[in-house]
């Protein structure tokens, strides 16, 4: 059974212009009927409505558990992330992350850190996140678990909001941030992210920590307690 906690509908994220924006999608969605009728009463309620599309007996097909994870080095590496497909279409999530733009597919897992996933749900399921599910997932040596999912209400470690980042990229990229795509930058470097990706606990060998890596996390493990302490 699909659970997914989360409110119901959005919650304000100061970015309602794109929730606008994507309404109409509600339209081609097979529940269009029903939703447009549970939106129409108040006007305004259509933005608070996009979030309802896919409740209710209209469970994603993507089905997400904590077995759907996997060490980050099973994936397909591409640049500096990894990708994957839940649906077994591994390829056509690789062709568009090769080509660097354009809409992913169904089922698509996109990950730069070992716990901070992105996954492509069905098309119109969730409009205003372009149906991309965002995960905090703890990850360990026995594999990982789902700490927090959802759609725009997920945030990371930091209380920092996947959606409100993630909705910058342009519209070409798909919610894809990269370092050129109109999302603001982060002080993660790519040697961060490669050291967390080397050592991800899942992944056997992950302790043999290189020079160079042990370095990266040294720093990593600095600014993460700097952004702690700023977010207290
Ligand atoms: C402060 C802004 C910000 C927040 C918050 C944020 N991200 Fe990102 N994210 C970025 C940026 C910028 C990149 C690109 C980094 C790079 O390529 O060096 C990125 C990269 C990624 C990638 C690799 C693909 C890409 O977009 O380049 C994934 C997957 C991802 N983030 C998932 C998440 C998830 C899941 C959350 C929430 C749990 C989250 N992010 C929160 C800004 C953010």
């Amino acid at each position: 059974m699909w659970d997914r906690p989360g409110a119901r509908c959005a919650p304000r994220t100061g970015r309602e212009s794109t929730a606008v924006a994507v309404t109409p999608g509600i339209a081609r969605h097979r529940h269009g009927k029903r939703l447009a009728a549970e939106c129409a009463s108040v006007a305004i309620s259509l933005l608070s409505c996009t979030f309802a599309v896919g409740r209710k007996g209209d469970e994603p097909e993507g089905k997400v558990t904590d077995q759907s994870f996997k060490c980050i080095a099973g994936m397909t590496k591409l640049r500096h992330f990894y990708v994957d497909n839940l649906l077994g279409n591994r390829a056509a999530t690789v062709a568009v992350a090769t080509a660097g733009t354009g809409d992913y597919p169904e089922g698509s897992v996109v990950q730069l850190m070992p716990n901070e996933v992105m996954i492509k749900q069905q098309t119109g399921y969730s409009p205003a996140t372009r149906d991309r599910e965002f995960f905090w997932i703890d990850v360990d040596k026995n594999g990982s678990k789902i700490f927090t999912r959802g759609f725009a209400e997920v945030n990371n470690r930091f209380g920092l909001n996947c959606f409100t980042c993630h909705v910058k990229a342009r519209p070409e990229f798909d919610f894809i941030c990269e370092e050129e795509h109109g999302c603001d930058p982060i002080p993660v470097t790519r040697a961060m992210f490669g050291a967390l990706q080397r050592t991800d606990p899942r992944c056997k060998g992950a302790d043999q920590v290189s020079a160079e890596d042990a370095e990266s996390l040294r720093q990593m493990g600095e600014l993460v307690k700097a952004l702690k302490e700023k977010k207290q």
